[in-house]
């Protein structure tokens, strides 16, 4: 298919919003757990998480635009804390259904099946059988003008990687994490390793690189 951008408008909803949604491939598929002022719990699934900077360790998520029923966002205005936790394959059901819309109080933990964890060391839900997770605290927010999404960081305080998963270099194998990735708003991969490489370097051999025009 080769479309323009009068095609792409025209495109029917539905297959459009799938398409565009599928064009950022498969992205980490996470559970953000937070509190609200009752510090009653809430979980939602989001896979627009980015990593933003590792020293400051900190990572972005990208949220809808807000409205009467985002709880995970004011969740964190209010409180400034929330945890990410990657998604185990034996989560994916209970986890995608997340998604919907409960009402504010309602904790998802409870409505769908998910074990919620606290621990002393930071103050917000954690998923239980999440191998790697982490806690955040908001640092700043970006709205993007053109449709009102906004871009959240937050600076991570917190880490807990199950040692099965943690290689003695920093690295984490998600082929043994099972982590699961999202395409679209309704489909779930499995991530499978295929290489590893030393860092690139221009090699001395500059036949190698590509050719420019002077
Ligand atoms: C696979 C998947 C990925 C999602 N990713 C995002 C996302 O990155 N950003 C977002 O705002 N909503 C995302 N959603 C939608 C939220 O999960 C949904 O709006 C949810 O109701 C938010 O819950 P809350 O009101 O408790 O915050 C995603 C949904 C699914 C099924």
């Amino acid at each position: 298919m080769i479309a323009n951008l009068a095609d792409i408008e025209s495109m029917e909803k539905s297959f459009q919003t799938n398409l565009i949604n599928h064009l950022s491939g498969a992205k980490a598929a996470h559970l953000i757990g937070t509190y609200n002022e009752q510090h009653q719990s809430n979980l939602a699934i989001f896979s627009n998480v980015i990593h933003i900077g590792a020293n400051p360790a900190m990572m972005g998520v990208l949220f809808r635009p807000v409205g009467a029923d985002s709880h995970t966002y004011k969740n964190i205005q209010a409180n400034k804390q929330f945890t990410l936790n990657q998604i185990p394959v034996s989560l994916v059901p209970q986890a995608h259904q997340t998604s919907a819309r409960y009402t504010l109080g309602i904790s998802e933990f409870e409505a769908c099946g998910i074990e919620e964890e606290t621990i002393p060391e930071f103050d917000g839900p954690f998923v239980k059988q999440s191998l790697v997770k982490m806690g955040l605290i908001w640092e700043e927010e970006h709205l993007i003008k053109s449709n009102q999404t906004v871009l959240l960081v937050g600076k991570i305080q917190y880490i807990s990687i199950h040692d099965s998963v943690l290689l003695p270099n920093g690295h984490i194998d998600l082929d043994v994490a099972q982590s699961v990735s999202a395409g679209g708003l309704d489909t779930y991969y499995q991530v499978k390793k295929l290489a590893q490489f030393p860092y690139a370097k221009v090699s001395a051999d500059a036949s190698h690189e590509p050719r420019r025009n002077s």
